[in-house]
């Protein structure tokens, strides 16, 4: 994809279009948990548990997965909300904690969160909230770029400027918190279950004004939502997470398909509107996912997989490609080399 257009003052790309924009490598996050005690040690919710991916330039990556699964946690991490207890960040080739400043990072990569309200200050209007980071950040001509932003998410700044957050509708607030992302010319927006509290119809405007802006301006995002759905229509590769891990990874096109991982199944097959052609005759996940707190040995989905065999119980699957060079990478035994000609690996691979 050729990249044309920037935002205003965004930072020159260091590594050329072949280099992804972040790399995440071997991400772990374990949180305390308060008074608690496992087998003698002090216990730990395993919220991210040694995640890679990476995102090439000019991509939406979606994440999916069940509630609770680490894809929040991993957002917060990307833009160093929270601080990583393992792995590397490496965003346009530079790393964070080395090369990488948070602060630089911070400008780099915004995000947009699900609830469009608890992000904006009540007592700032509409067009003091867009401004705001760009004043903090030193960029020219605050006011100028948060109403030029406003006009293009849709808000006329003649109308909305001096209103208040709790003056204008859910949609109207998540246009005015993705203006306010872009006020800070950032290259990868990161949105956490931005569109989810919407309404349908309002929904499909906010995805479609995303996707219009991605071109327009050359951006990159990760976009995390538990609608696959919604997923799809906006992303290029969708990864899949379950948790704490990334189990499958693949374009949109060839995940849709072609399911890898007997959760991806679960997951896809528990869609409403499933195309009838692809469905797939996986019966949906039941009961929810183990403690994450005591995740399961092994493969941490062999609890609730149906192909389960003994292996999987004992051995770590790697997140690998199904094929030599294949895009499409999966986290499972089933589909190991050697196994890949099982019973359950045929079934798995039907
Ligand atoms: N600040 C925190 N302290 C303790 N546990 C947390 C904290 N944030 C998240 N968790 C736990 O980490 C796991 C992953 O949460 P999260 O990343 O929010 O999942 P998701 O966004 O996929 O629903 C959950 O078990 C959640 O309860
Ligand atoms: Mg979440």
């Amino acid at each position: 994809m050729s990249v044309t257009e920037t935002l205003p003052d965004t930072a020159p790309d260091k590594g050329g279009p072949a280099q992804p924009l972040l790399i995440v490598r071997d991400l772990q996050k374990y949180f305390p948990v308060r008074g608690g005690i496992l087998g003698g040690r002090k216990a730990v919710v395993q919220a991210v548990d040694g995640v890679s991916f990476e995102v090439k330039k000019g991509e939406t990556l979606g994440i999916v997965g069940e509630s609770g699964c680490g894809k929040s946690t991993t957002a917060r991490l990307l833009i160093g909300l929270i601080d990583k207890d393992r792995g590397e960040i490496i965003y346009d080739g530079q790393d964070l904690g080395g090369t990488l400043s948070l602060r630089d990072l911070r400008r780099g990569v915004q995000m947009v969160f699900q609830d469009s309200y608890a992000s904006l200050n009540p007592r700032l209007t509409i067009e003091e909230s867009i401004a705001f980071g760009a004043r903090i950040q030193g960029l020219p001509d605050p006011v100028g770029r948060a109403r030029r932003l406003m006009e293009r998410v849709g808000l006329s700044p003649d109308r909305f400027a001096q209103r208040y957050p709790h003056e204008v509708s859910g949609g109207q607030r998540q246009r005015i918190n993705i203006a306010r992302a872009l006020a800070m010319s950032p290259r990868l927006v990161v949105l956490d279950e931005a569109v989810s509290a919407l309404d349908k119809s309002v929904e499909a405007q906010v995805l479609n004004l995303l996707a219009d802006l991605r071109r327009e301006f050359g951006l990159t995002y990760i976009f995390i939502s538990h609608d696959l759905n919604v997923v799809r229509y906006i992303s290029d590769r969708i990864l899949v997470m379950y948790l704490g891990e990334v189990v499958e990874v693949a374009p949109v096109d060839q995940i849709w398909s072609r399911q890898a991982h007997p959760y991806t199944r679960s997951l896809f097959s528990a869609m409403p509107s499933m195309d009838p052609d692809n469905r797939t005759l996986e019966p949906p996940l039941s009961g929810d996912p183990p403690n994450p707190i005591n995740p399961p040995s092994g493969c941490r989905f062999h609890t609730r997989c149906r192909l389960a065999e003994s292996a999987c119980k004992t051995r770590v699957p790697t997140l690998r490609p199904l094929s030599v060079g294949s895009e499409h990478l999966a986290a499972c035994h089933l589909h190991d080399l050697g196994s890949g000609h099982s019973k359950a690996g045929k079934d798995v691979l039907a």
